[in-house]
């Protein structure tokens, strides 16, 4: 059987920075508050008034992480994109990635998993691979949020904590059975779907009795995203350290086996209570979301690549990831690098 491995990272953050201060220009808030449940200090926004949709950010991503993976184009089987704020409603963000890499023809696919599509994302392309249907795989998390977040008072539990920006890796297959050999090791996926409305966007929707969309659902707000933010907490904080522990035991390996935590970055709060929970040091928990907020499917390919930039990831380590979303969904990949 073939292994999949990680052999380039790319990341890209849109140039404009937006602080705490720059959001309570357009709505009632504050860097206090917004610092004190978050740790989000600034994000990255396109700039509002531009065409740049979400296959353009993940273009910049992709071709950075095929540059690092000293790989062509095409040698490309196939393109994921996991995305909740896909070019338009169809067809999907791949799609559009692939005509603009100019790919014509291979495999695109879209993953809906949101906060945790990388995960999935990162699983989909590792059974490819082991399978042996297909040799290289570019995996892609992008997110343009910014224009479809409600950017007023109304809005501000939700607009504050949300960036955009895009990560991506190209995974190849590998013959090398040993131990110690770079490779994805495992990935352990869930959802809970009596969940789906605690964090969601209602329209368009198919399931309303009148048309798809209406100027009364529009006048409504529901084309922005809603969020129980307390069920959203109390479940990330059980859901990740759970599904670390799985990933772990799966494979007879502990906590302190584990060189570099590379989590979701929904909150920083989330993030220490599950550190803690696993009695994870800090100086192995890697963490973007002071400068990038959350990037949904992005914040863990953003997340390698910035570790691999930074020079606190490197070869030989062991690498747990881990994500909670909308969905409810949540994963874990477990990754030799
Ligand atoms: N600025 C200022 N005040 C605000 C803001 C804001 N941006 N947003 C809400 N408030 C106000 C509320 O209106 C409320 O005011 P009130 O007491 O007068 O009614 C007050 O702050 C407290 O609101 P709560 O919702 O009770 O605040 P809480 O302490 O629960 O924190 C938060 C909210 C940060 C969303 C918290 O529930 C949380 O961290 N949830 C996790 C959600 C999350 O991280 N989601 C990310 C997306 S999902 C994912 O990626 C996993």
């Amino acid at each position: 059987m073939k292994y999949s491995r990680i052999i380039g990272t790319g990341s890209y953050l849109p140039p404009r920075v937006w602080t705490n201060d720059d959001l309570r220009a357009i709505m009632d808030t504050s860097d206090e508050w917004i610092q004190q449940r978050t740790g989000i200090k600034e994000r990255r926004w396109v700039d509002q008034d531009s065409t740049t949709s979400t296959s353009d950010l993940a273009l910049q991503a992709a071709r950075a992480a095929l540059t690092s993976a000293s790989l062509s184009r095409d040698d490309l089987d196939m393109i994921i994109v996991a995305t909740l704020s896909p070019d338009h409603e169809f067809p999907g963000a791949a799609c559009f990635l692939q005509a603009k890499l100019d790919v014509p023809g291979i495999a695109a696919l879209d993953v809906r998993q949101q906060c945790t599509g990388f995960i999935y994302s990162l699983s989909i392309a590792d059974q490819f691979i082991k399978t042996g249907m297909y040799k290289n795989i570019l995996v892609v998390g992008a997110e343009v949020h910014s224009k479809g977040l409600d950017k007023t008072t109304a809005g501000r539990d939700v607009a504050v904590l949300f960036g955009d920006g895009a990560g991506a890796v190209v995974m190849t297959g590998s013959d090398d059975a040993s131990k110690k050999a770079p490779r994805i090791i495992s990935t352990h996926l869930h959802a809970d779907g009596r969940f789906a409305k605690e964090l969601w966007i209602k329209a368009p929707g198919s399931g309303d009795a009148a048309a798809w969309l209406t100027h009364e659902k529009l006048d409504a707000g529901e084309q922005f995203p809603k969020m129980n933010g307390k069920a959203v907490f109390v479940n990330a904080v059980k859901r990740m350290p759970e599904v670390i522990s799985e990933a772990l035991a799966a494979n007879g390996l502990t906590v302190a086996d584990v060189d570099l935590f590379v989590f979701h970055q929904a909150n920083l709060r989330i993030n220490e209570m599950v550190a803690k929970q696993l009695g994870a040091p800090d100086d192995k928990v890697f963490s973007t979301i002071e400068r990038f907020g959350n990037t949904t499917a992005a914040t863990i390919p953003i997340g390698l690549d910035e570790a691999v930039k930074a020079g606190k990831l490197k070869p030989g380590m062991l690498v747990a990831s881990a994500a909670f979303g909308s969905g409810f969904t949540w994963g874990s990949a477990l990754i030799r690098w």
